[in-house]
């Protein structure tokens, strides 16, 4: 009896060991495979129905080469930017995709091999030898792509933004702000759209920075009015090396995580790796919230840190002034995996990496203290909210998920959070889906801060290809409104937005 029950117990955790899985990697493979062609059509191939109100231009960006000319990259991040463009017009739909034309882009194509070092490990053939000293990188504009006054922006955060004609895509070059941006000089890859600007007569504004990392790393500041011109810039210093992809905006503040890494340069100018191998997460050391004020009537009117243990931050979701406190929700990671010279992406263990959470913070002025608490331990990234609530106090968020409510996994769901009521609706695309950025879109003339549609890019392995797919913001439970199925697959993106003016 005795020996059964050993044995029973035995049987239990073996069972639970090898949990059914939502996914298979090989599904989640096929969608980081290149797509060198460069389509221009009308979609024809759709479930359900466009909505006529749902008038703009859907652009995305993101890597669109995984390798060149049959010679792997060695991580996403290093892909070239490729922009993809859906434009809806009167219930119709049309797609379009091209490249940027950056310059490492048109060398290496010309080429047909990899001619530069990538900041996350891609190397020249060759060896340590071919890339000793050699810290020229390569702009490769695949992080994100705005439309602000009047011109289409492909951003990387490293460099200066490339300029592209929103009806060709074509390329038009390097984008200066007419000479407020120096040469080689960082904008980076996450604007924030302010919908009302104080120091503006409640004009929208469009809020950006950059990050010049060293012993200590100088922040500057861009804000650009509806025109396209920086009317304000200003630069802060800030001890220590800084780690910064995004940051947050509040009426009066702009906000940044300096995560709790150190950089070892010594390995990059020796050859041997890239800028994203030499970066080290310090899990004891506190992540510092640095807080510059953007005006004069800021409460507060030098910049403040704060000091916290919230792991480390890729994303913000939104921030927000009430009372004595700043509030901001962020995806926070336990740790940061490392990009290890030898590793290989696709073979990424999700089980063994932390997930991505949303944690909110409470910046109390009057106490100088953190409160934190997690809002959703599902596995999360790519948060979206309605744009005329950035900066403001919210009710609802849209982010990419896990399809398993538990478990480190591929995003292949999409999750809406009540903020205020705490409801949570999942719609998922599992076990074939593999899911990117989610973007709201409001209705014209909503009143509803939820009045509007999803919009997010569907990578579909069962016919390896993706769909776009709509789904009405106001109720997640529902099927997709509208699935858009288009003729190729889309490599996985980063980031894009959404314009009402319609391109096409
Ligand atoms: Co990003």
């Amino acid at each position: 009896m005795n020996n059964i029950n050993k044995y029973m117990q035995s049987l239990k955790p073996e069972k639970r060991a090898i949990p059914e899985k939502s996914y298979t990697r090989e599904d989640w493979q096929g969608g980081y495979q290149s797509l060198t062609q460069e389509f221009d059509y009308w979609i024809d191939d759709i479930e359900g129905q466009i909505p006529p109100e749902l008038q703009g231009t859907l652009f995305r960006n993101g890597p669109g080469l995984l390798d060149i000319n049959g010679q792997p990259i060695h991580h996403p991040f290093d892909g070239d930017g490729m922009i993809s463009r859906i434009s809806f017009v009167n219930g119709r739909a049309h797609y379009r995709n091209r490249f940027v034309r950056t310059e490492g882009y048109v060398a290496e194509q010309k080429a047909g091999k990899i001619l530069h070092r990538g900041v996350f490990g891609t190397q020249k053939p060759g060896g340590w030898l071919a890339n000793i000293f050699d810290l020229k990188i390569k702009n490769i504009a695949n992080t994100n792509v705005i439309y602000w006054g009047g011109k289409l922006l492909a951003l990387w955060e490293a460099a200066e933004p490339h300029q592209l004609d929103p009806h060709t895509l074509e390329t038009l070059g390097k984008e200066y702000f007419n000479g407020v941006l120096s040469a080689g000089e960082a904008f980076s890859a996450h604007p924030r759209f302010d919908p009302s600007s104080n120091q503006d007569e409640g004009a929208p504004c469009l809020v950006n920075f950059s990050i010049k990392p060293g012993l200590s790393t100088t922040i500057t500041i861009f804000e650009l009015n509806l025109a396209g011109e920086i009317i304000r810039k200003h630069a802060h210093s800030v001890p220590g090396f800084c780690f910064i992809h995004d940051f947050v905006i509040t009426p009066n503040y702009c906000i940044f995580f300096q995560n709790p890494v150190i950089f070892n340069p010594i390995p990059l100018v020796v050859g041997i790796r890239a800028a994203g191998e030499c970066i080290k997460f310090q899990p004891h050391q506190a992540t510092r919230v640095i807080v510059i004020p953007r005006n004069s009537q800021a409460r507060q009117t030098k910049v403040k840190f704060w000091e916290t243990q919230s792991g480390f931050v890729f994303h913000h979701a939104n921030a927000f002034e009430v009372g004595d406190e700043i509030v901001i929700d962020s995806i926070c990671y336990e740790s940061l995996p490392e990009v290890e010279p030898e590793s290989d992406f696709r073979q990424v263990n999700f089980e063994t990496n932390s997930p991505g959470q949303l944690w909110r913070f409470r910046l109390n002025w009057g106490s100088e203290t953190v409160q934190q608490e997690m809002i959703e331990s599902r596995c999360c990234e790519f948060p979206s909210i309605n744009p005329m609530c950035v900066g403001r106090n919210y009710q609802y968020l849209y982010i990419g998920a896990a399809h398993e409510e538990t478990v480190n996994a591929p995003l292949q769901a999409l999750l809406k959070i009540d903020l205020k009521s705490g409801e949570r609706q999942l719609w998922s695309a599992a076990p074939r889906g593999f899911i990117g950025e989610p973007i709201f879109v409001p209705r014209p003339s909503a009143e509803k801060e939820d009045d509007g549609w999803v919009l997010a890019l569907v990578y579909d392995a069962t016919h390896h290809r993706s769909d776009v797919v709509i789904l009405d913001a106001s109720d997640f439970n529902r099927e997709a409104i509208a699935r858009l199925h288009l003729k190729h697959h889309i490599p996985y993106g980063l980031h894009g937005n959404f314009t009402t003016e319609v391109f096409i």
